[in-house]
């Protein structure tokens, strides 16, 4: 099965999402997020159906990446490059098959929990927001095994500090 590697962004208690959209604006993460996630524009995204929705229309899919998106529901709107699949073990399974370099999990909460404890789980890039934001969604607790390989320069954006960090199993 296809390795995969999860990116987030989250604040000191693990806070990611609110009202289906993230609880910050930081121009600068989501830069950091196309250039890891497009890479050498030969990698997927996996997303759950909230995340999809939440990405504003002119937005998605997002470009230069193949998009999964991941629901059980029968009669998804989605367009026709965007793959669905009903599991992220399928998903898997079928980027395995395409040529795909790199594929990246990018949320939302219920995604990332499935994810994380998965075996193929190798990497984590994780933006650490300083601060605690209002959030209705958050992210796993980090397993052990999954070690910090980087800690980031500390960047400032609109008083919000953050860094860029790599976990590693
Ligand atoms: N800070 C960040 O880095 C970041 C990144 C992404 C999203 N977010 C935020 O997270 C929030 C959304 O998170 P969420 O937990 O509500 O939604 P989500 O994980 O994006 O979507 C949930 C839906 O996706 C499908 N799904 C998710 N995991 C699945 C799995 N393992 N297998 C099969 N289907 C699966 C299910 O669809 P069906 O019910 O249709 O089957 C589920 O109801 C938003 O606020 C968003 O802005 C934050």
């Amino acid at each position: 099965m296809k390795n995969f590697s999860i990116i987030a962004a989250a604040d000191q208690k693990l806070g990611i999402g609110i009202n289906n959209r993230l609880p910050w604006n930081l121009k600068a993460d989501l830069k950091h997020f196309s250039t890891i996630t497009i890479g050498n524009k030969n990698n997927a995204v996996i997303m759950g159906l909230n995340t999809w929705k939440s990405l504003p229309e002119k937005f998605r899919p997002l470009k230069e990446r193949l998009n999964v998106v991941l629901s059980k529901e029968k009669l998804l709107d989605l367009p026709a490059e965007v793959l669905n699949f009903q599991s992220l073990d399928e998903a898997l399974n079928a980027l395995e098959r395409k040529n795909v370099d790199n594929v990246f999990i990018i949320g939302g909460a219920m995604l990332y929990a499935a994810a994380i404890t998965h075996p193929s789980c190798q990497t984590i890039y994780l933006t650490e927001i300083e601060g605690v934001f209002k959030c209705d969604t958050f992210f796993p607790a980090i397993p052990s095994e999954f070690k910090k390989i980087e800690t980031g320069e500390l960047n400032e954006e609109n008083g919000i500090k953050f860094r860029f960090c790599v976990y590693q199993k």
